[in-house]
């Protein structure tokens, strides 16, 4: 009897301890880097090496950047007699359970990427009917996260597909992190809480600061056009679940000053911080950009609360806020415009009320000192009005410390 009470309650502590490795698998925003934004499907296995070595030596991965993820265009264009998905045997001649090997040992996580549909964006197998077979697979391939697309899914209902891969995710045994990647067509923050960790909310980035780039009947947007779509989804945001406004394009063609102000709003938006560029040949500027260690605390703040645009101010300044934990803030003046702008702001006039999270800004209570988060100066506190200037496209970044 004593026996049988031993062994029962030993089976329920491990079916309870394998469930728990399932939840908490994003508690703040994701890291890491994807191959999609710069190499497109001309990847391989020297790539992924070369950027794993990389986001060592450069200090990313001590910065945050955990996943090494494949993004379209790793498998052959069959799957082999059984069904099963092969890696493209000449970009990935050792197979990708050793690469995930090689990965690993650099501390470091490995995902791949794959579509709901029949087919991917670019035209590989696709999962429509094979999500417990892939998810397999991805198991025994110890992947660590999957991207999951939205191509070629006519007739298909998004809340099913997405559901039927993540019970087969975990089905398989291994945690991986699920990112949707349906673009918002279906609104996944109002089902995908207890789907996958993250979803996407737009189309796809480009590497410009406003508008939309057209090719055909594609299109994709650029930095800020994706930052405007994100304002009424901040609430369904949180721990384990985030918007997804997409993959960083820091260092792949705008300015420097574009490249701060697209990586501030990320990081006032509780972004997953997905790197998109070529690191191993990226410039210092680049390097500091990504790796600037106040924007990527305010971004992975432990109470997870998606920042928002408060306030629109005349000449195209715009202020952007973020709750944060002890009581501090972050505070970005955006300067959209085409001219240096002048800012005069006093802390005190504005109240920020943030109904959603239920936190107040009020500098006439509190007196909260000032860090730049770019150029890590002190920058005085919230008792005398600002005033500065702020370059076109650029953005001053102030941590409020309470
Ligand atoms: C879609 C996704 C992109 C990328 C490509 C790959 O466009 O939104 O992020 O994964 O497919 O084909």
């Amino acid at each position: 009897m004593i026996k049988k009470l031993i062994f029962l309650s030993s089976l329920v502590i491990c079916i309870m301890a394998r469930a728990q490795q399932f939840v908490n698998l994003a508690p703040t925003p994701p890291m890491g880097w994807n191959s999609w934004n710069t190499f497109q499907t001309n990847i391989n296995e020297d790539l992924v090496k070369a950027t794993a070595d990389k986001l060592v030596s450069s200090g990313m991965r001590d910065a945050g950047y955990i996943y090494l993820v494949l993004d379209d265009g790793w498998m052959a264009k069959e799957r082999d007699s059984a069904g099963f998905l092969v890696p493209d045997p000449q970009k990935f001649p050792h197979g990708m359970k050793a690469l995930a090997a090689y990965v690993h040992s650099k501390g470091l996580k490995f995902g791949l990427y794959n579509c709901a549909g029949t087919e991917t964006c670019a035209g590989y197998p696709g999962t429509r009917g094979y999500e417990y077979q892939d998810a397999l697979r991805y198991a025994q391939w110890d992947i660590d996260y999957l991207k999951f697309d939205w191509c070629n899914t006519d007739g298909i209902n998004a809340k099913e597909a997405y559901t039927t891969m993540s019970k087969a995710l975990k089905k398989a045994g291994r945690p991986i992190v699920f990112s949707l990647c349906e673009w918002g067509s279906n609104k996944p923050w109002l089902w995908a809480q207890n789907v996958g960790q993250l979803w996407r909310t737009t189309g796809d980035i480009t590497a410009r600061f406003e508008g939309i780039k057209t090719m055909g009947e594609w299109h994709a947007n650029g930095v800020m056009t994706i930052a405007d779509m994100q304002d009424t989804l901040r609430k369904y945001a949180g721990l384990n679940h985030w918007n997804d406004p997409d993959m960083l394009e820091v260092g792949n063609g705008m300015t420097q000053a574009e490249d701060r102000s697209h990586f501030s709003l990320w990081c006032i938006m509780a972004a997953p911080l997905i790197a998109g560029n070529d690191i191993t040949k990226m410039s210092e500027q680049t390097l500091n950009i990504l790796t600037n260690k106040d924007a990527v605390e305010i971004d992975q703040d432990a109470l997870g609360m998606q920042g928002y645009r408060f306030k629109k101010l005349a000449d195209s300044v715009e202020i952007w806020v973020k709750p944060l934990n002890n009581d501090n803030w972050a505070v970005a003046f955006l300067n959209r415009s085409h001219t240096t702008v002048k800012v005069d702001y006093d802390w005190k006039k504005y109240i920020v009320n943030d109904t959603v999270h239920k936190r107040i800004l009020n500098c006439n209570t509190h007196n909260y000192s000032l860090k730049n988060v770019w150029t890590k100066e002190d920058a005085g506190t919230t008792k005398k009005p600002l005033s500065g200037s702020i370059f076109s496209h650029d953005v001053l970044f102030l941590k409020l410390n309470y």
